[in-house]
């Protein structure tokens, strides 16, 4: 679904389509894209579009969260890292390989010695 979802992606800037398929606790799967904007800094990643879409439809326990670029190595950037965390710290990433395959690892391994909420 990852990989489906990048042809809606919003890249003109970039031209570097990304896509994202998250799956919650009830068996739900929420996609999303990069939406990228001529005013630098207001773009959005593919896997916080799919995150936010999912909370705003009253989804809170998420699973898995796949990644997929057309042909580089897809890795989650900083922002989105903390994000993820924020909302799933046990969550797994499937990060897109340009062969097609995906590697396994999970949020905590993306971001070791994370910030948490306080409290
Ligand atoms: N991008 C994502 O959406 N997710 C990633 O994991 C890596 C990068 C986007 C940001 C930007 O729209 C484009 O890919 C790279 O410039």
């Amino acid at each position: 679904m990852a990989n489906d979802a990048r042809k809606n992606a919003y890249c003109p800037y970039s031209k570097f389509p990304v896509g994202a398929a998250l799956l919650c606790s009830d068996g739900a799967v929420f996609t999303g894209v990069n939406v990228e904007n001529a005013v630098n800094g207001l773009s959005i990643c593919a896997e916080r579009t799919a995150i936010f879409k999912a909370i705003s439809e009253g989804h809170h326990d998420f699973v898995k969260l796949a990644v997929s670029c057309a042909s580089d190595a897809c890795r989650p950037c900083g922002a989105c890292r903390q994000v993820i965390f924020e909302h799933a710290p046990e969550i797994e990433i499937l990060m897109g390989n340009p062969d097609g395959s995906f590697v396994r690892t999970t949020i905590r391994d993306l971001l070791p010695e994370a910030f948490e909420r306080p409290g």
